[in-house]
């Protein structure tokens, strides 16, 4: 039933459907389920709202409001009581009817929008950054789905360009000898040897010789360059598959740098016969200082093509191969400058999709300096990262379980680390700059993944000690405070996930899972399950089967797994 618009029907109708009607959410039950304030109306009716507030309910009393047992009026404000038994039962046979799945049911749109994300580059290291970035993404491909539009992922690795000639360079000049490995760290720290060889470059002349790689590299021509490049870009691929494994990811397309090189180098040259580019001391560049966007370089002096022009060609190709609606780039805070200087150009360029381009940003990421591993975040390496967080999480698991055997703690153990990495970092404002905390994160008390994961498995072991079927179709009755509030809270999803999508913000569904299980701990709290007479204790058990749904449901769309034992 909707109680809000049987509400706001009764009040317009009260009110002579002159104002708009706004209901307010009271958090405290006490309160009634809606309120509405009669402020605003002070000036119309010229009496203080409190007067109103009574006159209203007065009228609003000798009518009947459908699903509304209680109007009473409250100060200023008149608040409504809606009947429980009939709200708690609504919201557990729709939670139950369609299992699987909450999608909302108006929204099954044919629209189709590509998200890509996480980009890592091959050559380098995958960072603690772009575990934000990929949990992020992978978190509103899933609040999108839920919402009945078709999600294409894709990913965009940088597979060639300046950083991968700098490897290159620095593989052939000072590591030769050492057969190429297939292994992240290694691949990751002659990238880093690199960067520091060239720090102490006073006379430019190492650049050179990796400008002269760069060149090489692009043309394709050096079948021995070719070679290496090939082999050490398959062997960084295949370490980022890994990692999209453990973190829950899967794409759909695979976009590379090198696929949109030479395109890249044409538009860069075709833009300087529209005159919208120029030839600037060699270099190709566009003049973005009347819109405030400084110079945007196309084309090095030398002719190389950047990656400025490389992200013109694959705007256009999202929307020529895939048709797309909507193209969502979401990646760092610290791009904000280059998307809009890449929109801006694509508008000049009178590309007619622009409008439907979008940058989603992120913050930073930071770690707690002298407590991790590496003193920045920038050099961590994934696998150094998560095997830290992966041994601190054993420890906690050891502490409430000094009996579990080895393979079962190496299981739980990965699932809680990455739990506890993903929700601290989605639970966070998308923009604002976090430090990830280890300790912090793993807390199995707070507003945390292992929290939620902790609150879910307490909610399957007891299901499991039940050891009878949970009656599904069951008619709640005479229902205790805290059980009406779990399931309010618990009909709140639907919404939860709308306003998710609405915003692009999956840190609304991250609240909500840790609010969902403060209800669920609370009620576990108050009332006993399994020791309760047995037409309560059918009662509660299904109230504990609709949290478990829901909770698995809110953190799958995270990106979350969930443990049935902790
Ligand atoms: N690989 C890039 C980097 O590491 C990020 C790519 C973002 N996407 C894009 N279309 N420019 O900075």
């Amino acid at each position: 039933m909707d109680y809000e618009k049987n509400i706001k029907e009764a009040l317009s109708k009260v009110l002579g459907k002159k104002e708009e009607i706004l209901l307010e959410k009271p958090k405290n039950l006490e309160f009634g389920d809606y309120a509405f304030p009669c402020f605003s109306l002070a000036g119309t009716y010229k009496k203080n709202p409190s007067q109103i507030a009574l006159e209203i309910s007065e009228k609003l009393n000798k009518t009947k409001i459908k699903g509304v047992s209680k109007i009473n009026p409250a100060g200023p404000y008149i608040n409504f009581i809606v009947n429980k038994e009939n709200l708690t039962n609504e919201i557990i046979s729709e939670i139950f009817s369609k299992k699987t799945k909450i999608v909302s049911k108006n929204k099954k749109s044919k629209e189709k929008v590509m998200i890509e994300f996480s980009q890592a580059n091959t050559h380098k290291a995958f960072h603690v950054g772009h575990i934000r970035g990929t949990s992020m993404g992978e978190s509103l491909a899933r609040i999108m789905e839920n919402q009945g539009i078709a999600v294409i992922r894709a990913n965009y690795q940088g597979d060639t360009g300046m950083h991968v000639a700098k490897w290159l360079w620095c593989y052939l000049k000072y590591h030769k000898k050492e057969k190429l490995k297939n292994d992240e760290s290694w691949i990751a720290n002659i990238y880093v040897d690199a960067v520091k060889k060239l720090a102490g470059d006073e006379t430019g002349e190492l650049q050179k010789e990796v400008n002269e790689i760069n060149l090489k590299l692009e043309s394709k021509k050096d079948k021995k360059l070719n070679e290496l490049w090939k082999k050490t870009r398959l062997i960084s691929l295949q370490a980022l598959e890994k990692i999209y494994k453990e973190l829950n990811t899967k794409f759909n397309v695979y976009f590379f740098e090198n696929q949109v090189e030479k395109e890249g180098k044409d538009i860069a040259k075709m833009l300087v016969t529209k005159n919208i580019a120029k030839i600037d001391d060699k270099a190709t560049i566009i003049d973005l200082k009347e819109q405030g966007l400084g110079v945007w370089i196309l084309l090095r002096g030398d002719g190389s093509v950047l990656y400025s022009a490389k992200d013109l060609v694959l705007a256009m190709k999202k929307f020529e191969k895939y048709k797309v609606d909507k193209s969502i780039y979401v990646v760092a805070d610290e791009q904000k400058l280059h998307f809009q200087q890449l929109f801006k150009t694509l508008e000049l360029m009178k590309f007619k999709d622009i409008k439907k381009c979008k940058h989603l940003e992120f913050g930073l990421v930071r770690l707690p300096e002298g407590k991790m591993s590496s003193r920045t975040g920038d050099n961590i390496l994934y696998s150094n990262f998560k095997k830290e967080i992966v041994e601190y999480a054993k420890e906690e698991i050891k502490k409430r379980d000094s009996k579990i055997g080895e393979k079962e703690l190496e299981k739980r153990a990965i699932v809680i680390a990455i739990a506890a990495i993903k929700y601290s970092m989605l639970k966070q404002d998308p923009q604002k700059v976090i430090v990830f905390d280890k300790e912090e994160s793993l807390n199995f008390e707070g507003n945390t993944g292992p929290y939620l994961l902790y609150s879910y498995a307490r909610a399957s072991s007891i299901i499991k000690k039940a050891k009878i079927k949970i009656n599904l179709k069951i008619k709640l009755e005479k229902l205790e405070d805290k059980e009406i509030n779990l399931i309010k809270k618990l009909g709140e999803f639907k919404e939860v996930t709308e306003q998710a999508y609405k915003n692009l913000d999956p840190s609304t569904i991250a609240n909500y899972s840790f609010e969902l299980s403060q209800s669920f701990n609370e009620f576990y709290h108050f009332y006993p399950v399994l020791t309760a007479e047995d037409k309560i204790k059918q009662q509660r058990l299904a109230i504990v089967e609709a949290f478990r749904t829901v909770l698995k449901q809110s953190l799958g769309l995270l990106g979350i797994d969930v443990l049935e034992e902790m």
